[in-house]
């Protein structure tokens, strides 16, 4: 009996040493839950403030119990107006709080706004812009992930009918943005597009917000592009795998490339 236990007992003896904050103690991140801050326009928010983004989805399906987050994604958010209004300021102060007690994420989605002639960022501004997100997020001591631009889900006349790439310019702004700030990032924009090309239009439009807006996501639109975000994240970042909750049948429907 004794030499069975006598493993388990020497692993005991190894959690304070753990728990004490070793130099290296972003290695044993696991040990402390997660907490996301999302930072993005319409695509990433919430429906209740007119939103239609996969935010509250990743949030709310996807995260094992302990591990959560705040959706600070912002109707007609720009990488301008989101600092300006304010949005900004208040996810670093929350951010800053938070790290006591988890490792903390923030993800940076921006695009669809920038991108209109009357938003008044140009496209060296939005780079900037997104730089300057990442740099302060690590400033603190939390982790920045870039997302590139959710598709919008527009298809060409042509048979059969493909996704109209108009987000490619910011996709790459901010594969960039990521690669100059050293940050991590996860490619929403051609997963998206590759996705919405697989199921076609049909399908796609199932998760419009209203029939006409193949912008934003309904409430299972959210679901499904939450867990496609969840499964690049943790495809490529093993200490985000470790605080997700898994749903293999609507993995493999998206990885598939079925309407789910
Ligand atoms: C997520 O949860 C929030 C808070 O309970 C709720 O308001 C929202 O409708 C949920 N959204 C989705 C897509 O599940
Ligand atoms: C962190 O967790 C401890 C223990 O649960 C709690 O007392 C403390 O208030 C938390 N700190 C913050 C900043 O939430
Ligand atoms: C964007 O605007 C700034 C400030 O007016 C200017 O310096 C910069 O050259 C512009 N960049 C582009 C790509 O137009
Ligand atoms: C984006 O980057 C890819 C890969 O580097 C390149 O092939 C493509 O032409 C770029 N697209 C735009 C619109 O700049
Ligand atoms: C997993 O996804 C499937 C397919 O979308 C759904 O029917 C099921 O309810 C989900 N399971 C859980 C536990 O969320």
């Amino acid at each position: 009996m004794v030499s069975i236990l006598q493993p388990f007992i020497f692993l005991l003896s190894l959690l304070p040493l753990l728990a004490s904050g070793l130099p290296s103690s972003r290695h044993f991140s696991a040990l402390k839950p997660a907490y996301f801050l999302l930072a993005g326009d319409s695509t990433t928010a919430t429906q209740s403030t007119n939103g239609g983004g996969w935010g509250d989805g990743f949030l709310n399906f996807t995260l094992k119990p302990g591990s959560s987050g705040r959706n600070y994604g912002h109707n007609g958010a720009t990488t301008k107006s989101f600092r300006d209004g304010g949005d900004w300021g208040r996810l670093i102060t929350e951010a800053e709080t938070k790290t006591t007690n988890y490792t903390v994420y923030v993800t940076i989605q921006f695009g669809h706004n920038d991108q209109k002639a009357t938003s008044g960022v140009n496209l060296t501004q939005y780079s900037d812009n997104l730089i300057a997100f990442g740099r302060e997020v690590s400033a603190i001591g939390a982790i920045p992930i870039f997302v590139t631009s959710l598709t919008r889900r527009k298809y060409t006349n042509t048979t059969p009918p493909a996704i109209v790439q108009d987000l490619a310019v910011q996709r790459n702004l901010t594969v960039s943005a990521a690669q100059t700030t050293h940050s991590r990032y996860i490619d929403l924009n051609i997963a998206s597009v590759d996705y919405c090309n697989a199921i076609g239009p049909e399908a796609a439009w199932k998760y419009n917000l209203n029939p006409t807006d193949y912008t934003h996501l309904d409430t299972r639109g959210s679901v499904v592009f939450g867990r496609l975000v969840s499964d690049l994240l943790v495809r490529r970042f093993g200490d985000i795998g470790a605080v997700t909750r898994g749903n293999g049948t609507l993995s493999r429907e998206i990885r598939e490339g079925v309407a789910a």
